[in-house]
């Protein structure tokens, strides 16, 4: 997809949730044979948070959409659609852009989850957008939301370091002015479904002793294999978003990628020549929230003043499928 000039989909509303709960580097030192040492310099990642019992993939959904609709200055009922991104939805059905949509109070919209695991945030973005970009609908509302700590096994030291919850959620509008959604590059590669999957709890391997047995309700990982994929995915989805939007590296003015492991996030910056200043990291404090990650820095790097009107801001994204994605966005109104 490519720009067009005659109608664009806008950011104009931000927002994310972040439970309060924090599970540090120490913490896990007591639950798996890890170190803080290790942890930090091979992910980057000091702590991060964990939903409490009573919150859901929907509650911190739908907290960070009230947050989106406040700053997009709309009310539920303004919203022609619902779009959840997660890997880690509520429930396989009712999906969970039907329980936020319940959640905000309104009926009668179309509300739905799509599943691209860590890339799902860049899917959905650019899955609105063509809603808006076409006429169908004028406002969207786009969540990534993520309670993977349900979905993480705390007796294996190669995953349990990794994952956080969270959510965000920006709202898409649309405008004849070119902001929002320049351009959009989607992948995917089922071959490389096994590095990274939750074997167990869908109808290939139905809830039963054995699955539990075999820890398969929980996340497996293929992690050198998966570093490996998402240096060269996010290098190459980069160049070609970019490429896309008829633009050079020069005018990428932040980098938001996917928050996985600081040692992806600086491979990618390197092949792309930006400096750190202008890539944005904030998986020391939230780990990889999956879908969660792009939403909530794009909140704090608006909220730190990375995001002037008029910036252009590149997402980039990998994960399960395996997919990975990419999107040229101008940042404001
Ligand atoms: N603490 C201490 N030692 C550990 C830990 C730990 N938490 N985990 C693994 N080790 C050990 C290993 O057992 C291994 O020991 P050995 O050499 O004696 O066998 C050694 O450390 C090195 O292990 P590697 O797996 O080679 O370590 P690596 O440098 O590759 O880092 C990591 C592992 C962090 C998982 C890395 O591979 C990674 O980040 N991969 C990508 C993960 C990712 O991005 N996943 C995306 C998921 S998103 C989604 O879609 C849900």
């Amino acid at each position: 997809m490519t720009g067009n000039a005659e109608r664009y989909a806008a950011i104009t509303g931000w927002g994310r949730y972040l439970p309060e709960r924090v599970l540090t580097n120490a913490d896990l030192e007591t639950l798996v044979d890890t170190n803080n040492e290790w942890i930090v310099s091979r992910t980057g990642i000091r702590e991060r948070r964990i939903a409490a019992p009573d919150e859901t993939t929907a509650t911190m959904a739908t907290a960070a959409a009230r947050a989106a609709l406040e700053i997009a200055n709309l009310t539920p009922s303004d919203l022609d659609l619902i779009i959840v991104a997660t890997a880690s939805p509520d429930h396989f059905f009712p999906s969970t852009a039907c329980i936020v949509q319940h959640q905000l109070g309104i009926t009668n919209i179309p509300a739905f989850d799509l599943g691209a695991a860590c890339s799902g945030f860049v899917y959905a973005l650019g899955t609105a957008a063509q809603f808006v970009r076409t006429g169908m609908y004028r406002r969207v509302l786009v969540i990534g939301a993520e309670t993977l700590s349900r979905f993480v096994d705390y007796t294996d030291r190669r995953t349990a370091i990794l994952f956080g919850d969270g959510a965000g959620a920006v709202v898409l509008e649309a405008t004849d002015q070119p902001r929002g959604v320049l351009s959009l590059t989607l992948h995917a590669d089922g071959a490389g479904g096994p590095l990274l999957a939750i074997p167990g709890l869908g109808a290939a391997q139905p809830a039963s002793p054995e699955v539990l047995e075999a820890r398969g309700q929980f996340i497996h990982m293929e992690g050198g294999e998966v570093f490996k994929f998402a240096v060269r995915a996010m290098g190459d989805a980069a160049v070609k978003a970019v490429e896309l939007a008829g633009m050079q590296f020069a005018d990428v003015d932040l980098l938001v990628p996917h928050q996985a492991n600081l040692r992806i996030i600086d491979a990618a910056a390197k092949r792309l020549d930006l400096p750190r200043e202008r890539v944005w990291v904030n998986i020391d404090r939230y780990g990889n929230t999956s879908a969660a990650s792009i939403p909530i820095s794009l909140c704090e790097a608006q909220e730190q003043g990375l995001l002037p009107d008029g910036a252009n801001v590149l997402l980039v994204a990998f994960g399960g499928g395996l997919t990975w994605a990419a999107s040229m966005v101008r940042w404001g109104r």
